[in-house]
């Protein structure tokens, strides 16, 4: 089973690396697919890659990334825990944000990341990866409130270059990474809920031979 989500998701970086559906590509290094857990049940989706991430091929490994690391501490949990991929995957030129037909290039591979991980929980990292679940709306009002499916919670966060950019965003983005581990019990309670049938009351034994009586209105 998690062999074959791996080989599934090593298939889509490789496509990924050969991408070349939108212009990024001409000017990009590597192409950065995502990585981490192939069974995570917490999946983070950011932007697009920056320098650092460009020259590895790997996401959230600049400033961004040491920042989300320290983030993921405060919870205890590890970056191989998790899955990390981004709304882009080549490097837009000069940082820029991506462009919608960037974004849209890139969806098919994000959207099959996500049927294979089905992750319980699917944590946004700024406005352009929020926009995927709530496209209405101001991150600035929305983050830190999840919002529930029948599979998963989404829950927007502020990104963590925004939070480095601007020390007061690091009060809210602390808490809301706190709540973390609350979610993700309730949306694993919600599963359990879902899977559970509901259960009978127990059986009665009245068969006592007698012919069953029509209640009696008046
Ligand atoms: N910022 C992002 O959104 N993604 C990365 O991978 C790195 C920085």
């Amino acid at each position: 089973m998690s062999e074959d989500r791996a080989a599934r998701l090593a298939a889509i970086a490789e496509q990924v690396k050969h991408c070349k559906l939108c212009r990024l590509h001409e000017k990009a290094l590597n192409g950065v697919p995502g990585s981490g857990n192939v069974q995570a049940e917490i999946l983070f989706i950011g932007e697009a890659p920056g320098e650092q991430e460009d020259k590895q091929g790997l996401p959230f490994v600049g400033r961004s990334g040491q920042y989300l690391d320290y983030l993921l501490n405060l919870i205890q949990i590890k970056r191989d825990q998790v899955f990390i991929a981004n709304v882009a995957k080549h490097r837009p030129p000069e940082n820029r944000d991506p462009l919608p037909d960037e974004i849209a290039a890139c969806k098919p591979y994000l959207d099959q990341q996500i049927e294979i991980i089905d992750p319980l929980m699917i944590v946004t990292l700024g406005r352009f990866s929020m926009a995927r679940y709530f496209p209405t709306g101001k991150i600035t009002a929305l983050h830190g409130k999840p919002r529930y499916d029948d599979r998963r919670a989404y829950y927007p966060l502020f990104h963590p270059a925004a939070a480095l950019r601007t020390p007061a965003l690091r009060i809210d983005m602390e808490a809301d990474i706190k709540r973390i581990p609350e979610i993700l019990e309730e949306v694993k309670k919600l599963r359990q809920a879902r899977s559970t049938p509901p259960t009978l009351p127990p059986a009665q034994n009245d068969n006592d031979g007698t012919p069953p009586q029509q209640p009696k209105l008046f």
